[in-house]
């Protein structure tokens, strides 16, 4: 039985339950008791369909009234816990601009990752854009598509890690060199290309100078009417940025890579001088990177006409380039992870490389 006096007794029940709720969980309980669809409120109305006629219009009106003054107490209950939410929140979360920095930096970046950083930006400054292809790849990526058949004694020069056969007679392999990014890139996109991809290569090797994880970067130009003097003229720009040598010099030998034709090995003028290497001055020479003039095989490999598009590619050790450029004598330190070196050999996290604010 829904009457007057039943309604007023409601009313102040749900208002005083409005009043103490203190939170918005206990507030939001309170709006289901009253307006949810099993609330005190909703069921009533429900009822009504009951009522006598004449007892169901005054008992509606009364009941509208109360769902008006319940929401309306519901907000205005809100917007006060709101408030002094966000006033707890202010003074507990107030920060003091007028202390000092921490003295002490913990981290350092390592040398491997400022190398990358700073490769990304010199190339990003010439048009390129960075590409990636996973660690895990087919021998198809790897060799075949890069023009390296089956029984290519180049094969055996690259120590290659090989997974167990799978279902389909195949091996996958640990890529061994970034090249595999050539094809992946061509199969996704029309020429004009320009890509640099940076990443991790994996070979059987370990002494001084090599590790069985390494990083190296791959570059791969392809459009029309490209020929080997972009080539020098890409390579020449990135080492003088990156050696911070204006007269840096390259030489061009020639050499042989199955994916290049003609293929070189560049090499970097250098000096000894003091027993102490400086690149890009003196008469000394260093190799540095591979490249060549894109093979035709490779381009057909990737998906395109070597009769419309050519192109070039260089591959470079990234973990070289940091030893070269920052005099850090072995490898394997690289990844020993120990505190001491990484304190010596890191880079401030707060000097992240640009051409415009010095790249180390
Ligand atoms: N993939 C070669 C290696 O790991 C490096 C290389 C040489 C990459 C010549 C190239 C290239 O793109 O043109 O030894």
């Amino acid at each position: 039985m829904t009457d007057s006096v039943d309604l007023d007794a409601l009313e102040s029940e749900l208002l005083a339950k409005v009043k103490s709720a203190n939170d918005e969980a206990s507030l939001e309980e309170v709006r289901i008791g009253a307006l949810g669809k099993k609330g005190a409120i909703s069921t009533r109305m429900k009822g009504l369909g009951q009522l006598e006629p004449e007892q169901r219009k005054l008992t509606g009106q009364t009941l509208n009234a109360l769902k008006v003054k319940v929401s309306d107490a519901l907000s205005e209950r809100r917007e006060v816990l709101k408030k002094q939410m966000l006033d707890a929140r202010l003074v507990t979360e107030h920060v003091d601009v007028t202390l000092p920095v921490r003295p002490q930096q913990q981290g350092t970046i390592h040398p491997v990752s400022q190398v990358w950083e700073e490769i990304v930006q010199i190339f990003a400054d010439l048009g390129f854009a960075v590409a990636e292809g996973p660690h895990i790849d087919t021998d198809w990526y790897n060799f075949g598509a890069l023009n390296i058949p089956d029984e290519h004694p180049a094969r055996q020069e690259h120590d290659t890690f090989y997974f167990h056969r799978g279902e389909d007679g195949k091996r996958k392999v640990l890529r061994t060199h970034t090249s595999t990014v050539q094809i992946r890139t061509m199969e996704k996109t029309a020429p004009p290309i320009r890509i640099i991809a940076p990443g991790r290569t994996f070979r059987c090797d370990s002494d001084q100078t090599h590790t069985p994880m390494f990083h190296q970067f791959e570059g791969l130009v392809l459009d029309t009417d490209i020929h080997l003097g972009h080539l020098k003229w890409c390579l020449l720009e990135f080492c003088k940025t990156f050696f911070e040598a204006d007269d840096l010099k390259l030489r061009l030998r020639a050499s042989h890579f199955p994916f290049t034709e003609p293929s070189m090995e560049v090499d970097v003028n250098c000096s000894w001088q003091g027993g102490q290497l400086k690149v890009g001055q003196g008469d000394d020479w260093m190799e540095i990177l591979g490249s060549g003039m894109v093979h035709p095989n490779v381009i057909r490999a990737g998906g395109h006409d070597p009769e419309k598009t050519q192109g070039f590619a260089f591959g470079i050790g990234i973990d070289r380039l940091a030893m070269l450029k920052y005099g850090i004598p072995d490898l394997r330190a690289f990844f020993e992870s120990d505190l001491r070196w990484l304190r010596h050999y890191g880079f401030s996290s707060l000097n992240v490389p640009t051409l415009a604010g010095g790249l180390s």
